[in-house]
């Protein structure tokens, strides 16, 4: 077998982006069209854990969605469709046919030509990069405001993160991106929630493949108003405080009371909690929306920010309140 350069054995935090294989395993809740749909635009294309694939007039904005095609990367893929390292290919099938010399040279060359590009730990978390990403994974937000809040919460590297709403997991892979190396990660949601509708324990370790390899998730499927809850949420967190939370659950002005009064406390001072939808639901929803109403009310007592992509829109926006 060749020597692989030292490089490519690194873990990259981006393959977690090409995990998932919407043809064999659509998401439940997401309709089949458009699972259909991504798994054409977005099929498991290459290694876990190994490279990213970006298209050369991509490099300037890092944006790790669009991936030119050639034969070289068709040729890998469909070597790529199962390993789980770059080993694997060379020893696999594609391999034993092809030779280690050919891999090798076809993954140098994507290199070369700007296709492949080897995980670099120091590399910085490319925001807008991890928020294109959380798409696929069907983020329920604004892609400016997801960046724009991503940013900040980079910029304290939680090392515990406590998500309250999770869905289909959009925010929460972004939250494991920009954590620190060993966050530990809390996702409460409740299966069947409004505006969502939750996860199901099967969807774990599906989320589970956001974390990088130190990262540990918990994930605790209840009412995040239920007192049970709260205390497996304050168990989980070993006492140690919160960085960062993100209250995303019941949005309704109860709701959303309950949880800011319920877990406030865990939050270390100078943390942050980030409220998603401050905006004013447009008139005709259906959906209890009172965020925005006490994001107003509370919002003067703390240093905060708003993140607000057009002032006129209604709903989504993030809050962030420095406790
Ligand atoms: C808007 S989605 C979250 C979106 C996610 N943060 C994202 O942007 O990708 C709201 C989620 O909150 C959950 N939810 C609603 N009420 C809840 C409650 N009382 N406790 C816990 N989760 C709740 C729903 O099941 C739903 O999955």
């Amino acid at each position: 077998m060749l020597p692989v350069p030292p490089g490519m054995w690194r873990v990259s935090r981006w393959l977690r982006v090409y995990d998932w294989d919407w043809r064999k395993r659509p998401f439940p809740g997401v309709n089949p069209v458009a699972a259909a749909h991504r798994a054409q635009i977005y099929p498991r294309r290459f290694f876990y854990h190994v490279l990213r694939v970006i298209a050369p007039e991509d490099r300037e904005t890092g944006r790790a969605d669009a991936v030119e095609y050639d034969q070289d990367v068709h040729a890998l893929l469909a070597a790529c469709f199962e390993p789980v390292s770059l080993s694997d290919v060379i020893e696999g099938d594609f391999g034993q046919r092809h030779g280690a010399d050919a891999v090798a040279g076809a993954i140098l060359g994507l290199i070369e030509r700007g296709l492949l590009v080897t995980a670099d730990a120091d590399e910085p978390v490319d925001t807008e990069a991890v928020a294109a990403a959380s798409e696929m994974y069907v983020a329920i937000q604004v892609r400016e405001e997801f960046v724009a809040a991503l940013e900040c919460v980079k910029q304290i590297e939680p090392r515990v993160v406590v998500e309250i709403g999770t869905a289909f997991g959009g925010t929460l892979f972004g939250w494991a991106q920009v954590a620190h190396p060993e966050a530990h990660l809390v996702s409460v949601d409740l299966p069947g929630g409004i505006g969502g509708g939750g996860y199901t324990r099967e969807h774990e370790s599906h989320f589970r493949n956001f974390c990088g390899a130190r990262q540990r998730l918990t994930c605790i499927l209840g009412d995040s108003q239920h007192p049970d809850v709260v205390e497996r949420v304050r168990a989980a967190t070993e006492g140690v405080p919160v960085d960062m939370m993100l209250i995303d659950g019941d949005h309704s002005y109860e709701g959303v009371s309950k949880d800011f009064a319920n877990y406030r406390s865990l939050v270390r001072e100078g943390g942050m909690i980030l409220f998603h939808d401050i905006q004013p639901p447009p008139p005709e929803t259906a959906q209890p929306m009172g965020v925005w109403r006490f994001w107003r009310e509370i919002r003067d007592d703390y240093r905060h920010t708003e993140i607000i992509h057009d002032p006129d829109q209604f709903s989504a926006g993030i809050g962030v309140l420095y406790v």
